[in-house]
């Protein structure tokens, strides 16, 4: 029998990756501030996320899951959350007309900001002081006085959430996610740029079928679902005291829902069966990630789904696989098998970015394209072999043309890193760099689909 769950039972457990905050009682006083605040989401809304996953676990939908590494106090700008949301519209329509598949939006926004550390502390020329752990906890600036947690943050860190969700719901709902106006960027990404003339066909082909639905009635004015869109928030869930005090109870179920997100995920760092994260998060109903590295064998996931999952509700749980394109063909097989033999629904989610970061001689952290895109390719692969599906997509990008990521068609090389290299943690693909992934996950996303057509054929 589980043991009884309740908002605050993951205090009684380790909570790895927590902050040291100097004042005890003014982080208990601002968490008591926040659970008066407004939830963010609605339960009702993740609940209708959970069932978009559920068709996602069953290969009738694909998941998109994408956005900052760590958003910033710094970069908050309505023009840098419309680029995001802009560019993840224009991958989702790529991967739908190659999936022939609906494609759940997932943003890593409206709330993405706490980061897990490798270490506690950070020297710089013999000084050493807190590690940076994200905008809602401390300052990037290498300064006693920035580095120490400040709980203010927290507020701050909501009241930016919740301004980056209402603008991301007036974009979804009123007009701006307009599929001919996406189409019409998508036409302006193969012409003006080098990476999407490789594209021009499948953009014209995508035209071709908007004009023919237009011809037969099938317009903005039409269908409302031309002209709007879904569009959901997810973070990584390891503020605990911020969870806690956004998780309330659902009025029409009477379930507990953490209401700061639709989605929200636990990291590869505190995913400890016996830890805070895991306790906490079994206990909310919305659905969940959980990042699967390369330290996580079969039976250590089976534990893990077991306490997140324990009805096998489809849905409910999306592990998003971060192995890094060296190690994926030697992990991911037994850890595929295992929840096919025992039966277990997930979405499975490719994380491309998280095991390929490397740092250059010059001291930046940067991916490779070619890495990441190979990461991609050899975990669907995986999941051919295995008569499973492909599920989902999580990706760090920005809709802004910074140089973080080496390689892609822009061929950026590790000399260009420094021009415009913007990020408070991880490297971002750039806009350029999202689009011609997804172009490319469009290729892989039509094999799948015509073997699945094909074993459906064969077993008729
Ligand atoms: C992240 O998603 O930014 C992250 C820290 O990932 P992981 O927990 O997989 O390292
Ligand atoms: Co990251």
């Amino acid at each position: 029998m589980a043991q009884a769950w309740a908002k605050d039972s993951w205090r009684a457990r380790k909570a790895a990756q927590s902050p040291a905050y100097p004042d005890a009682a003014k982080l208990a006083a601002i968490e008591t501030r926040l659970q008066s605040f407004p939830p963010l989401v609605f339960a009702g809304e993740a609940r209708n996320l959970k069932a978009r996953l559920a068709a996602a676990a069953e290969g009738r939908a694909f998941l998109l899951q994408g956005g900052d590494c760590a958003e910033s106090f710094a970069e908050f700008h309505p023009d840098n959350i419309r680029d995001t949301f802009r560019v993840l519209l224009q991958m989702a329509v790529v991967l739908t007309f190659a999936a022939k598949l609906p494609v759940v939006k997932v943003g890593r926004m409206a709330g993405q900001f706490a980061k897990p550390r490798s270490s506690d502390t950070e020297i710089q020329d013999g000084v050493e002081l807190p590690a940076y752990r994200g905008d809602n906890i401390n300052g990037i600036a290498f300064e006693a006085a920035a580095r120490t947690p400040d709980p203010n943050r927290l507020l701050e860190a909501y009241s930016q959430s919740a301004a980056t969700l209402n603008l991301l719901r007036a974009f979804a709902q009123g007009g701006y996610a307009d599929l001919h106006r996406v189409h019409r960027w998508m036409l302006g990404f193969v012409s003006r740029t080098q990476a999407g003339e490789r594209y021009r066909d499948v953009a014209d082909r995508i035209a071709e079928a908007l004009d023919f639905m237009a011809a037969c009635g099938v317009t903005s004015e039409t269908v409302p679902e031309m002209r709007q869109t879904d569009f959901y928030t997810s973070h990584e869930a390891l503020h605990l005291g911020y969870e806690q005090a956004l998780t309330r109870v659902d009025s029409t179920s009477g379930d507990w829902y953490d209401c700061s997100a639709h989605m929200l995920w636990i990291g590869d760092r505190t995913r400890q069966p016996d830890g805070a994260h895991v306790e906490f998060l079994r206990g909310v109903s919305n659905p969940i990630g959980l990042k699967a590295g390369p330290s996580l064998d079969a039976p250590g996931l089976l534990r893990l789904i077991d306490a997140l999952n324990p009805k096998n509700e489809p849905g409910r749980l999306t592990l998003i696989c971060r192995m890094g394109v060296d190690k994926v063909q030697d992990k991911l097989p037994a850890l595929v098998r295992a929840v096919a033999r025992e039966g277990r629904s997930v979405v499975w989610s490719c994380d491309p970015m998280h095991g390929n970061t490397v740092k250059t001689a010059s001291g930046y952290k940067t991916r490779g394209f070619d890495r990441i895109l190979g990461e991609v390719r050899r975990f669907f692969a995986v999941h051919q072999a295995e008569g499973t599906h492909a599920g989902g997509i999580h990706v760090e990008m920005t809709g802004q043309d910074v140089t973080e990521c080496i390689g892609g068609a822009q061929a950026i090389d590790e000399s260009q890193l420094a021009d415009r290299y913007h990020t408070h943690c991880d490297p971002r693909l750039n806009a350029s760099q999202s689009i011609e992934l997804a172009f490319l996950i469009a290729e892989m996303l039509k094999q799948q689909r015509h073997r699945a057509a094909a074993r459906l054929a064969a077993a008729s």
